[in-house]
């Protein structure tokens, strides 16, 4: 039976949009089981930001499995790697997030962060933004969307209150002195590449502070240099009193992490929070690897550089097809189209993969790329090539079906 076939009778979820399998990836390409490549413009959902299979991962990976993957009780040992990888964050994380705690998965240091707030303030409300995406854990899912997003699932984690994206007015109406936390994810991603305004983030956090409420930056898809800083909120100029981190501070291997400030970490108990896998040494070796390399490679200036000169294309390439783009935005490496209609994305997606593009369609009509953070030039141009070709044929295609009504 083809990998296909064995997965859609066995597996609990199924993505059959499209029938591929992907074999093996390096840099921005996968290859499927045919040996066909394909340019990769999503990263694994904004994972693999060096690129599939980088030669420092794969050696970090493969040095620290034949010596130590988990530690035998990390409750009351050290691990060298772990001391390592805390003393090259140090200096990165924004001023007065001094002590980090190591997770799984963006949800999770997300859910631990809400948890630990609500602690440390002794409140319940929290506040997030309508299109917010922090997970899919019971709470973090609580916090995604807005209010409807969980009824599926309901009850939901009480406590919880939406505000526009953006909007400061809807965020000084709506907080009071009662709220634990307000999180915010400083790009939102999931929600359609919508980019903070100039402002509003230090306007949050100052706002936050006024009501002696914490301000959890999620930075799950935006850390790790994907916006052109190592953390978005660098070149924002805010200091959360927490940020939470995943995706790309492992380039593959499922690692998050979450920085509190002192403050938050005195309201911090033994057994609070844990995890059997939480800073285990393998994935601690993988992102100390992910870590040097960003900051000996210069990576965030690389970023910003290219991130530019691609949104530059993108507003030329949208002009050309004013009916099918109502807007080109993002940030660093996050870049977003919005198209008029979801429909639009799904077709335009779809086009892009007949040609061997991978992009991914995200909400409020948008088509996402988030390519590895060292695609060269020539990647780039190549799957601008490809777009345009594949927004060329949608044009033709929309302006044919409109002539035969
Ligand atoms: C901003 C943000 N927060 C949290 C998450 C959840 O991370 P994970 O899928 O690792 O649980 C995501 C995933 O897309 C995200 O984009």
């Amino acid at each position: 039976m083809k990998t296909i076939e064995i997965e859609d009778s066995l597996a609990l979820t199924v993505c059959m949009k499209q029938a591929v399998a992907f074999e093996r990836g390096l840099g921005a390409r996968v290859w499927d089981e045919q040996g066909r490549a394909w340019l990769d413009f999503t990263a694994g959902w904004g994972v693999t930001s060096l690129g599939h299979s980088h030669p420092a991962i794969v050696a970090a990976i493969t040095e620290q499995a034949g010596k130590l993957m988990q530690n035998p009780n990390s409750g009351f040992t050290y691990s060298p790697v772990r001391a390592k990888l805390l003393q090259q964050l140090q200096p990165l994380l924004p001023a007065g997030l001094h002590r980090v705690f190591f997770a799984n998965s963006g949800a999770e240091a997300n859910d631990a962060a809400v948890k630990l707030a609500r602690k440390v303030t002794g409140r319940e409300r929290v506040l997030a933004a309508n299109s917010s995406f922090h997970g899919r854990t019971l709470a973090t899912l609580s916090l995604s969307g807005g209010p409807e997003n969980g009824a599926r699932f309901s009850p939901q984690v009480p406590g919880n209150d939406f505000v526009p994206y953006g909007d400061i007015a809807a965020l000084r109406r709506a907080i009071g002195d009662d709220v634990a936390a307000v999180i915010l994810e400083p790009v939102q991603g999931e929600g359609g590449v919508r980019v903070a305004p100039p402002g509003y983030l230090q306007s949050v956090a100052q706002l936050c502070h006024r009501h002696g409420a914490l301000f959890i930056a999620d930075e799950v898809q935006t850390g790790f240099c994907r916006t052109g800083s190592f953390f978005a909120v660098d070149d924002a100029d805010v200091q959360p009193d927490i940020l939470t981190m995943g995706k790309g501070i492992a380039g593959g291997f499922p690692f998050a992490a979450f920085a509190v400030s002192d403050a938050v970490a005195a309201g911090v108990a033994k057994g609070d929070h844990g995890g059997t896998y939480c800073g285990n040494p393998l994935g601690c070796a993988v992102a100390s690897a992910v870590v040097a390399f960003l900051v000996d490679n210069e990576i965030a200036a690389r970023v910003a550089q290219l991130g530019l000169r691609a949104l530059a294309d993108l507003h030329l390439l949208a002009q050309r097809y004013p009916e099918l783009v109502r807007e080109v935005r993002g940030k660093g490496l996050l870049i977003g189209l919005q198209l008029h209609n979801d429909a639009q994305v799904t077709a335009l997606a779809s086009l892009c993969l007949d040609r061997r593009l991978l992009v991914t369609p995200t909400r409020n009509a948008v088509l996402r790329l988030i390519p590895s953070l060292l695609l060269e030039q020539q990647e780039w141009e190549e799957g601008l090539a490809i777009l345009a070709d594949a927004l060329r044929a949608l044009s033709a295609a929309t302006q044919h079906a409109g002539r035969a009504a």
